[in-house]
């Protein structure tokens, strides 16, 4: 946890530093950029336009080792019990062969399944694993929800090409017409399921595999096959047996893995099912490649650890109300909806590990999406909005020789914005902006923009599976290292179980129409409004 003389500390550096142009930073410390960018795994973090200077960035690096940072990071990838609500490790980093030595039991498991996951693959794209009626499969659905789609869809879209092994769909919603859109083009008899479920109990996801499972069926699968055609990934192996599906096609999960930490896990099957064994195990090696630095960067020179110091020190310190992840990729368009859970699900907590109450903020607000269509839209609040905000601004150098011009277009945004950010427009360009359109000084303010906005860029060569898997290791990382700083548990989740159990009571409500009068006036009435338009009277 962060040290209350080191949090003193930071609070003198930041009001210190609360006005100070980042531009003026940029311009009076020598070797700035070169001082302020990490690089490892493949990826280049460029923090030089945090708001922050070299005397205030060695008290923050001090605190990162202060608060025991390292020896955290030891704990978590060695297997110590991290998870102190659910009794539970949180080995996410076993899953891709990190600290084998110290957890060889369970890493034979894993090596087990990912031998059986290959094996599997291989079977279908080889053809000896063919639909019922004797056809290679052409799609793949995954059905899940949370950390049981989101890591594998933003990996699937990120490494999008026009030859798939298998296209690869994803379906979430229990709304039937998320389903129902994805099957729409599909042909039942060479489409294979994967139903992801860490528990096999998730409403959303049950519902949508039986559905899926009759729309198998309906399209001429036969049910005495339809084995041939659903793989399940669960904890709950029983309950998939229960489900129907064959225990060859049962890929386990563990509880030490927690479901937003899970993509290297069987959870994955989709990616390798649609990019091929070899891109999964290179996803797998790039987030290694990056345990491996974690482990043995000092505290100044690590990726993680200090996107983690850095927003924590514009969260708590600069006082930023939101963090805008930007990816001037349409490759990494599934990125911030992946970060989302994978932050605000991990560290939108109110307690600390001994259940204290935590009086400062903990995890930022993250929102984001691709570059350059937020242009056209949010970023004008960004601009000229009164919110504090800081940002992650992505984007990879080369995206492989297509359209080199519209290539050149898509990094001049991602510069020019980190560029709009830092400079803002001054009151006198401002000034002299209305004057040349012909219009009052009185006007100038409108054109104002305050820049100064702190931010970092990081940057890949390409987006590859190594670099996919460094980037969201990195960012798993950063966020752990933000609940140490807290001193929270970033492995639970009981907001959202909250919201489990109350739905699963208004269901019986909805469908009986019992138990209506224990609710609040304004659910009841939502609800009778509900049973009336649905002739459930
Ligand atoms: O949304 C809450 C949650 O518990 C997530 O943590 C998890 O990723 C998701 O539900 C799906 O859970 P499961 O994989 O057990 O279906």
């Amino acid at each position: 946890m962060l040290q209350s003389s080191d949090a003193d500390i930071l609070k003198t550096e930041a009001s210190r530093l609360r006005n100070a142009s980042i531009a003026s930073l940029l311009s009076s410390e020598a070797n700035r950029v070169s001082d302020l960018t990490l690089s490892a795994a493949g990826l280049s973090l460029d923090a030089s336009k945090q708001r922050i200077d070299h005397a205030a960035l060695s008290r923050l690096t001090q605190a990162a080792d202060n608060a025991g940072l390292p020896a955290a990071f030891e704990q978590l990838v060695t297997g110590v019990e991290v998870n102190i609500t659910e009794q539970r490790a949180a080995l996410h980093t076993l899953l891709r062969g990190t600290a084998a030595d110290d957890c060889e039991d369970l890493h034979n498991e894993v090596r087990e399944t990912l031998a059986r996951m290959k094996s599997a693959v291989e079977g279908i794209h080889g053809g000896d694993h063919t639909s019922a009626s004797g056809q290679p499969f052409t799609d793949v659905i995954n059905i899940g929800i949370g950390g049981s789609d989101l890591g594998p869809r933003m990996i699937c879209r990120a490494l999008d090409s026009d030859t798939p092994k298998l296209r690869t769909h994803f379906v979430s919603n229990v709304d039937p017409h998320d389903l129902d859109v994805v099957t729409r083009g599909l042909n039942p008899a060479t489409t294979l399921l994967v139903v992801c479920s860490k528990t096999f109990t998730t409403e959303e996801t049950l519902t949508n595999a039986q559905r899926a499972r009759a729309w198998l069926i309906n399209g001429g699968v036969p049910e005495a096959s339809i084995g041939k055609h659903v793989l399940a990934v669960t904890t709950n192996l029983d309950a998939a047996a229960d489900f129907g599906i064959d225990a060859n096609g049962c890929f386990p999960m563990w509880d030490w893995v927690g479901g937003r930490y899970s993509v290297w896990s069987a959870i994955g099957l989709v990616i390798a099912l649609g990019y091929g064994w070899e891109t999964f195990s290179e996803l797998l090696d790039g987030a290694r490649a990056l345990d491996a630095h974690t482990r043995e960067a000092t505290p100044d020179q690590n990726l993680p650890m200090m996107m983690a110091m850095f927003e924590l020190w514009n969260t708590r310190f600069l006082n930023t109300e939101t963090h805008v992840v930007l990816p001037y990729s349409q490759r990494l368009e599934y990125l911030a909806d992946f970060l989302q859970q994978l932050t605000m699900e991990s560290n939108g907590k109110r307690v600390t590990l001994d259940g204290e109450p935590i009086e400062d903020v903990t995890a930022p607000v993250l929102w984001g999406s691709a570059g350059t269509i937020g242009q056209h839209s949010y970023y004008q609040l960004l601009h000229q909005g009164n919110r504090a905000f800081s940002a992650d601004i992505i984007f990879p150098l080369t995206n492989g020789a297509v359209d080199l011009d519209a290539h050149r277009k898509l990094a001049s945004n991602a510069l020019a914005q980190s560029r709009a950010f830092l400079i803002g427009r001054s009151a006198e360009e401002s000034k002299a902006l209305a004057a040349s359109k012909g219009l009052a000084p009185e006007l100038a303010p409108h054109f104002e923009m305050p820049g100064n906005h702190p931010h970092s860029s990081i940057v890949m060569d390409a987006v590859t599976p190594a670099t996919l898997g460094a980037l969201v290791a990195a960012y798993e990382h950063k966020t752990y290292f933000l609940s140490v700083l807290m001193g929270l548990n970033a492995f639970d989740q009981w907001g959202v179980e909250l919201g489990k159990v109350i739905g699963k009571q208004i269901r019986g409500a909805l469908e009986t129409g019992e138990g209506l009068d224990e609710l609040d006036a304004s659910t009841a009435t939502l609800a009778a409004a509900w049973r009336e338009a649905n002739d459930e009277r």
